[in-house]
């Protein structure tokens, strides 16, 4: 009986630990103009700066867990660190990433004609010869990702930050990412691989 209720009570905590965690978006708006994440990311959060990603339509839960990263060193960013920094409690965190995620993103323009044949190829193949993985393997065949596996969304992401994802990851200055999975992928790719698939992901939709 004791068992019973301790375990109906660790549940109840749980569900209740799970629902603040979902974040009020309406507070979050509000938290992220006080704490000044909009001058950079925007209001909608499209950013306005191509360096500076895109949070609009993003998971929350990888939202949260990127704060996360750059708190832990996992990423570091002159930018952006200092700001993770500034966010006190789990609750100001589920309500910023909950607002994000509530808002459209907006794709960006096409690249060249031969940056979107080799970026497709990537995205949907990946390149078998060097061993690159397909991104559409974890981040969906339309670049929406997975957000309980944590998968980022990545579709209509500015080119130019996809670009310094994927240099920081073969680099290994960005260590975030589970298992390695992006560092091995990002790895095997050259340059022109990169630029290519950041334009093509720049203009999913
Ligand atoms: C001075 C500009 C600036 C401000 C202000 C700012 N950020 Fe950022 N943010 C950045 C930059 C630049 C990056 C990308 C860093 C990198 O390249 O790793 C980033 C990355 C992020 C990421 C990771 C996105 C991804 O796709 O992985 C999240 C989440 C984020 N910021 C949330 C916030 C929140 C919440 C606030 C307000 C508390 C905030 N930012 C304030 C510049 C800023
Ligand atoms: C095995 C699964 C896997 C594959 C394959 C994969 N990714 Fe990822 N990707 C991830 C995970 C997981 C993350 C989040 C890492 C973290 O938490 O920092 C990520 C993060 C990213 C980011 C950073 C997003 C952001 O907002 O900062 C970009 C850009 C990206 N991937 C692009 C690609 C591209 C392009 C390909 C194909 C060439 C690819 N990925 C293949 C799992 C994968």
């Amino acid at each position: 009986m004791k068992n019973w209720l301790l375990t109906l009570s660790v549940s109840l905590a749980l569900a209740a630990g799970a629902a603040q965690a979902a974040g009020n978006p309406a507070a979050g708006k509000e938290k992220s103009a006080t704490l000044g994440c909009i001058a950079c990311h925007g209001e909608d959060g499209n950013s306005p700066n191509p360096i500076w990603p895109k949070l609009a339509g993003q998971h929350p839960s990888y939202i949260a867990k990127q704060i996360g990263a750059f708190k832990a060193g996992d990423r570091k960013d002159d930018a952006m660190s200092p700001m993770a920094l500034i966010i006190g409690t789990d609750e100001d965190l589920a309500d910023l990433a909950a607002y994000f995620a509530s808002q459209k993103r907006q794709a960006g323009e096409a690249g060249t004609v031969e940056q979107m044949t080799v970026g497709q190829q990537l995205f949907r193949g990946g390149n078998p010869a060097t061993g690159v993985a397909a991104c559409a393997a974890c981040h969906g065949p339309a670049g929406a990702g997975i957000g309980p596996a944590n998968f980022p969304s990545v579709a209509g992401q500015h080119a130019p930050y996809v670009e310094k994802a994927l240099h920081d990851f073969k680099a290994g200055t960005r260590v975030s990412d589970p298992n390695q999975m992006m560092r091995s992928v990002a790895a095997k790719m050259t340059d022109a691989e990169i630029a290519a698939v950041a334009a093509y992901v720049q203009q999913m939709k």
